[in-house]
């Protein structure tokens, strides 16, 4: 269950469909000055939230820092290192130059995300089988992380994600 395995952009057609579907519809709901939250359940050392911070902020320009996601794991390590930021040369190769000058600053070989995505993104330790769950979020990711779970297991998260 503590499979730490993860990337930036891991899965690009499972960003694409939230960058052209899900996050038009949930924004589309939103009043002015409204503030977003997603909740990355299972978010390992950080990469699947930095990559829905990127590609939100492609999606919203200026008005990005109305979201906030919550990046949560059981491993107190994983999260430690997801509140850096850093990363080292290869666990940034799925990321483009492109994306990689805009968002990450080079500090001593290794890559750090960008200050003003950071502000975008809260962690926390976090058992969601176990804790209470996270209220009003607009979307939850839980991505690679039921695969892992008993089918009374999955049962359970899912039950908590559906909380109010
Ligand atoms: C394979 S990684 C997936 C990381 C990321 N979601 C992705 O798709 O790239 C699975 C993560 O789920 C975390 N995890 C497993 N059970 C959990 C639970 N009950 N609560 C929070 N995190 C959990 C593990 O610690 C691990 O970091």
């Amino acid at each position: 269950m503590l499979i730490p395995v993860t990337s930036f952009f891991r899965d690009k057609k499972y960003l694409t469909i939230y960058a052209n579907n899900v996050f038009p519809a949930i924004i589309k709901n939103k009043v002015p000055g409204e503030i977003t939250r997603i909740w990355v359940a299972g978010c390992s050392t950080g990469q699947e939230v930095y990559s829905f911070a990127i590609c939100f902020k492609e999606f919203l320009g200026d008005n990005h820092e109305r979201i906030q996601i919550f990046g949560t794991d059981l491993s107190e390590p994983a999260i430690a290192k997801a509140r850096t930021g850093m990363y080292e040369k290869n666990e940034i190769e799925n990321v483009s130059p492109e994306r990689l000058k805009d968002n990450f600053i080079k500090i001593n070989g290794d890559y750090q995300v960008s200050k003003s995505l950071r502000d975008m993104c809260v962690f926390a330790h976090h058992n969601f089988l176990k804790d209470p769950p996270f209220g009003k979020m607009d979307c939850i990711s839980c991505r690679n992380v039921l695969i892992y779970m008993e089918p009374y297991l999955q049962k359970k998260a899912l039950t908590t994600f559906i909380m109010p």
